[in-house]
């Protein structure tokens, strides 16, 4: 088990398995649960795909169907989570993140790279969750004008390392990612 006694070296393994979630197909960091808050109170967790990340901006991607709920629930309140468990290096890792929706024309460069059966996934009809006769009564109309792009801007970042000695820290924008350590 890895044992961290500077928290720069936690951070920099914690960044370099978020990373992961872009180059490795194979790791669980490509696919984050990202968690919205909504108007009756109820958290919304869901899987999205990590479309990019960035640490020197602090920032991950998900793209997303712009008739989603996340969408209206981000209209209501752009704070969001993120949560990756990664099993191998029995790491948690949980991010506040502040969301900027980009959607409309300005997606149309991010929209040129989604490969053509990829876009199925922006544009069923009838739009995703609405109530349906049965299980397959939809269908598949790819556009453009319903691909949204979420710019997760990160707020913090806090690990969780399980060992014999469980190792937990905290790191926020606001005190430039200096970090301190917590009981776990
Ligand atoms: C492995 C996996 C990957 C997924 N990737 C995405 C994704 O990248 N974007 C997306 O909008 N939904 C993705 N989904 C579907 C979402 O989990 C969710 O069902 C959908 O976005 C509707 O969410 P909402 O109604 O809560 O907004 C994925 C689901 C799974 C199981």
């Amino acid at each position: 088990m890895k044992v961290f006694q500077k928290l720069d070296d936690f951070l920099n393994f914690g960044w370099a398995q978020i990373s992961r979630g872009k180059a490795d197909k194979k790791s669980p960091a490509r696919h984050p649960t990202f968690v919205t808050s909504s108007a009756d109170g109820f958290p919304n967790a869901r899987t999205l795909v990590m479309r990019r990340c960035d640490r020197q901006n602090n920032q991950i991607e998900f793209h997303t169907d712009n008739l989603s709920s996340k969408m209206l629930a981000l209209k209501e309140n752009p704070r969001a989570g993120i949560h990756i468990w990664l099993p191998k290096v029995q790491l948690q890792i949980q991010m506040d993140v502040v969301v900027e929706v980009k959607a409309g024309d300005i997606t149309i460069p991010y929209w040129r790279n989604v490969p053509t059966n990829s876009r199925i996934a922006y544009g069923t009809i009838p739009g995703p969750g609405t109530v349906i006769g049965s299980p397959l009564a939809y269908n598949h109309a790819p556009d453009q004008q319903r691909f949204a792009v979420l710019v997760c801007n990160i707020q913090s970042i806090q690990l969780l390392l399980l060992g014999t000695k469980h190792i937990r820290a905290y790191y926020k924008k606001t005190t430039n990612w200096q970090g301190e350590w917590l009981s776990p």
